[in-house]
């Protein structure tokens, strides 16, 4: 692939802020004048990236990956340097400088033609549902209270009971083979049909806002399933995708919440009183890909699956999927078994703000289910009772939330506080993995000085020059090759800086991680030029000392004795050198 001229980039990269950018995607937090993100380019469960606003630089301290937006666009979302480059500039709305960079993205996301597929499915299913025969089924939204304005921000549709969906594809041009694959039709004995037929059809987006399936609610007359989903591919895993993702990005993060609800009809209900921060599990068990993908919204999850036993169960199974990555959700119960959805037409508005205000702690829910299963005038129940809940106690960290909560319970099943707290202590308490920063291999000294000039020509232009005349090589090839990469820029650019030469290495990961580990080196900012000779010398020093061992090892492997006895002299004039 073609290269992007590095001042297109550059352009691109000064018109906008790599913490807008990062923000769309993870959760920020300001401390100080960087901002920290839970990173998610390894399993972390702290904050351990930061983002540094005066570089456009972001680093993760534990895994290590770093880099500028572009990088950060590339790697989250696993596409090429060039694409990121084009997104960025997409999100920041520049569009004219973008001509040259889209002709360079000869190689098309080899998805591309799925997510195309789907994007005219839905405009298909979205403008039938505006046509007379729409009627029935905006009748039927129009009763259940969705109104076009809903239709419209939930691209909401109708699939039609014809073949439309494949005769639309095939007459733009598109693989019966892949229509199939992505499930928009089926096939059996030769004939194709849609899969979709007789339904309001509800898009599902990937978190990068792709439609990637669909599901489909039958409203008129019978069906055995309610719903029919677009069966899994290359591109829909329904293990990791939650409903409304993409839109609910930036609401939870403006209220520094996410709301995890059971279905379509939750999410798009609680949209018309103005919560937003929502998504849907669609029903099914949330996974640790399902968590991953909440915990980048917001550490503040609120579960409020449907009233019945049934939700309860999905609730506590949740609860355990998002405890072993560290977040304790808060919960919220709604009466009478209803689903958020028929909640709020049922109680109201209010009435489920109410319960948004104060959602119960995971703590308070547990005891409350086991409260329910107890007969506090049997012995043996109390007993149930409190050991069941011991473990839960056992998590309290704050003393106080602990004593009262023991107090309480005291209370209710006349046990005194001793014994309770007796039982509590017998519980081992629960082993915490730590991530340490990983260990830095000790490196001697003529490797230190190799990262050390590295470090100050990435700052000064005078150390560039004494490199370009002094240094023969260095012995550390990606250090080699970052020298020679920062030779080059500055013959270009003439000046330096970390940041803009983190650019003109493009999708050079590697070398990209390397340049900000050394940068972050904690090295004084001013260096006098006899430091920097030292460093020269020592590295000097350092490829001397190469010579002599492989000149060693050479002679010991050599046969012929004239050779040997040259092999000899070299030695001898190394090691007179070397004394100097
Ligand atoms: P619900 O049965 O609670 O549906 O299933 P709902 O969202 O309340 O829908 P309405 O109010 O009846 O219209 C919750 C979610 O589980 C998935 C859907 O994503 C649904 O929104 N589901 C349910 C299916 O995938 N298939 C089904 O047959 C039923
Ligand atoms: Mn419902």
């Amino acid at each position: 692939m073609e290269k992007i001229p590095y001042d297109e980039i550059l352009d691109i990269q000064r018109k906008v802020d790599i913490v807008d950018v990062i923000s769309e995607y993870l959760h920020l937090e300001q401390k100080g004048k960087n901002y920290f993100a839970i990173c998610p380019f390894h399993d972390d469960h702290n904050p351990s990236m930061s983002i540094s606003k005066e570089k456009q630089i972001y680093t993760c301290f534990v895994c290590g990956a770093s880099g500028n937006v572009f990088n950060f666009v590339m790697n989250y979302e696993h596409i090429s340097f060039a694409e990121a480059v084009l997104k960025v500039a997409q999100k920041a709305g520049i569009g004219l400088s973008v001509k040259n960079i889209s002709k360079t993205i000869v190689k098309e996301s080899k998805y591309d033609k799925f997510y195309k597929m789907f994007e005219i499915a839905n405009k298909y299913y979205q403008n039938n549902i505006k046509t007379v025969y729409g009627k029935a089924a905006s009748d039927y939204l129009n009763k259940r209270g969705i109104t076009p304005a809903e239709i419209k921000e939930f691209e909401i549709g109708l699939s039609l009971n014809d073949n439309n969906v494949n005769k639309l594809l095939k007459s733009k041009g598109f693989d019966e083979s892949d229509i199939v694959d992505i499930g928009l039709c089926g096939k059996k004995d030769n004939f194709i049909y849609d899969t979709f037929r007789n339904r309001i059809m509800f898009p599902l987006h990937d978190s990068t806002g792709n439609v990637i399936g669909f599901s489909g609610r039958i409203y008129n007359g019978e069906d055995d399933s309610k719903y029919v989903n677009s069966k899994e591919s290359v591109i829909f895993k329904k293990g990791k995708l939650l409903y409304n993702y993409k839109r609910a990005i930036n609401y939870a993060k403006e209220e520094k919440q996410i709301i995890v609800v059971e279905g379509f009809m939750d999410v798009i209900r609680l949209s018309t009183i103005g919560i937003k921060n929502v998504v849907a599990t669609m029903g099914t068990a949330i996974t640790k890909d399902h968590a991953d993908l909440l915990r980048r919204l917001s550490k503040n999850i609120i579960l409020c699956f449907d009233g019945d036993k049934a939700g309860q169960k999905a609730t506590l199974a949740a609860i355990e999927v998002l405890e072993k990555i560290d977040i304790t959700p808060k919960i919220i119960r709604l009466e009478e078994d209803l689903d958020p959805d028929d909640y709020v037409i049922k109680k109201g508005k209010e009435a489920f703000l109410n319960h948004l205000k104060n959602p119960m702690s995971l703590l308070q829910f547990k005891i409350d289910i086991e409260k329910k299963k107890t007969d506090f005038n049997d012995y043996n129940d109390i007993s149930n009772y409190v050991n069941n809940i011991a473990g839960e106690l056992e998590k309290i960290n704050d003393k106080v939330v602990y004593e009262l909560t023991v107090k309480k319970i005291s209370k209710e099943t006349g046990l005194d506080v001793e014994t309770i707290n007796s039982l509590i202590s017998n519980i081992p308490k629960k082993e915490r993995k730590i991530i340490t920063k990983p260990k830095s291999i000790k490196k001697n000294k003529y490797e230190k000085a190799e990262e050390y000039l590295i470090y100050y020509m990435l700052k000064k232009e005078d150390v560039i020059l004494l490199y370009q005349n002094k240094v023969s090589y260095l012995t550390n090839k990606k250090l080699a090759m970052i020298a020679i990469k920062i030779l080059e820029f500055y013959e270009q650019k003439h000046y330096i800086n970390v940041t803009d030469f983190s650019l003109f290495l493009q999708d050079e990961d590697e070398l990209i991680k390397e340049v900000l580990r050394i940068d972050g080196l904690n090295m004084p900012d001013e260096v006098d030029d006899k430091v920097i000779e030292e460093y020269i010398k020592t590295i000097d020093e350092g490829i001397l000392k190469r010579e002599i061992e492989k000149t060693k090892n050479k002679i010991s492997m050599e046969q012929d004795t004239i050779k040997k006895v040259i092999l000899l002299e070299k030695l001898a004039t190394l090691k007179k050198k070397e004394c100097k």
